[in-house]
């Protein structure tokens, strides 16, 4: 049975030319969303290393999704094509890790697309939400050091915010 209390933490990788725009225009528009995203900035889709994906789940996060321009619609050309080709080997791994493919996402919103991408956050919320916490982090505390955690996983990579060919 699932802890009714339960809220789910999802890291969500968005790109700085649409997916992060598309977050921020859902504020400005009062676009209601679930508060379970903590957002995390990158220059494109296809900078997001798989050891960030990695690292947020081992340091807490319950789910992870990445957000980014719709194929063709990249400005870095084809980079967010190199993210749907990681994401499909890492979701492969994770899967044979004993991940629930519910809790890694892909997904596509452009700058003016804030109401879609907050249905896709409200969705991965509550399906992450069904399947309970994810377990990885042991030896985790909530105790604050979840946000400094995340918080480091990009100043650990701060090279995510520049795009390399
Ligand atoms: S610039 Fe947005 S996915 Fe590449």
């Amino acid at each position: 049975m699932t802890d009714p209390t339960f809220e789910p933490k999802i890291v969500g990788f968005m790109c700085n030319w649409c997916s992060y725009r598309a977050a921020d225009l859902a504020g400005t528009a009062r676009i209601k969303y679930a508060p379970n995203v903590r957002i995390i900035r990158v220059m494109c889709s296809g900078r997001v290393d798989p050891t960030f994906v990695m690292n947020a789940l081992s340091l807490g996060a319950d789910g992870v999704m990445i957000a980014g321009c719709h194929p063709g619609e990249c400005h870095y050309v084809d980079q967010n094509y190199k993210a749907m080709r990681r994401y499909a080997m890492l979701r492969q791994t994770l899967v044979q890790m004993g991940l629930e493919p519910e809790r890694f996402r892909l997904i596509w919103a452009s700058a003016a697309e804030g109401q879609q991408l907050a249905e896709a956050i409200d969705t991965m919320v509550e399906d992450v939400r069904k399947l309970g916490p994810l377990h990885w982090p042991a030896n985790w505390e909530e105790n604050g050091q979840r946000e400094h955690a995340l918080e480091s996983i990009v100043r650990e990579h701060e090279e995510a915010m520049e795009v390399k060919r």
